[in-house]
Order: C-alpha cells, then sequence, then structure tokens
C-alpha cells in the first residue's frame, strides 16, 4: 500500500494511503487535492503535478496522450522536468513514498 506524500498550492503537506494498482490521481482526486475532470484520459490537464526528489525518473516515460497534454498546458502554467499527469502514472509498491507538489490548477 503506497503512501504519497503531497504538498498542496498554500504548501500544506498531506499524506495519502492509496492501493497498489491505482493511478496516482486516484488518491489526489479523492482527497480534493485535484479535479480530475476527464477522469484519468490525459485530457484536462487538472491533475498535473511537480514530482520532488528524483521521483521523476521512477515513474517511467511520459505516455502519448500526456506529452500532447503537457505542451498544451505550457501556455497556461509551468511545465518542467518534475511535470507529470497523476492519472497517467499506475501505483507500484516502489513508489512508496512518492512525493510531490500540486501544479496550479487552470
Ligand atoms: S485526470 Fe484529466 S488529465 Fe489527468
Amino acid at each position: 500500500m503506497p503512501t504519497i506524500l503531497v504538498f498542496d498550492q498554500d504548501g500544506t503537506e498531506h499524506k495519502l494511503s492509496a492501493q497498489t494498482g491505482d493511478a496516482l490521481m486516484e488518491p489526489l482526486r479523492d482527497a480534493g487535492l485535484v479535479q480530475a475532470t476527464c477522469g484519468g484520459a490525459a485530457s484536462c490537464g487538472t491533475c498535473h503535478v511537480y514530482l520532488r526528489d528524483g521521483w521523476r525518473a521512477n515513474t517511467g516515460e511520459y505516455t502519448e496522450d500526456e506529452g500532447y497534454m503537457l505542451e498544451g498546458l505550457e501556455e497556461l502554467v509551468e511545465v518542467n522536468d518534475k511535470s507529470r499527469l497523476a492519472c497517467q502514472i499506475n501505483l507500484t509498491d516502489s513508489l512508496d513514498g512518492i512525493t510531490l507538489d500540486i501544479a496550479p490548477q487552470i
């Protein structure tokens, strides 16, 4: 059961528990930290997060749809090398302790 450490827009820390196999977006949405309006289809950009402390390297490559969505987000918010769409990351036990910041909401 992976634990997720989240810093919201106010810098407040949230420690969430998740189920292995869930998308990272799901516990963030359930805690009210992201809207996830597209339900995980990589088409709304509201689950954009910045991964901390080298976690970006542990989460694999962007999916094709995610790459397009992040390109589109660049006009609205900062997109950097720590950016991911949380709906495109499947939680595994190796992601226990993953730490992230919620990106500015669009
Ligand atoms: S939930 Fe819409 S892009 Fe991730």
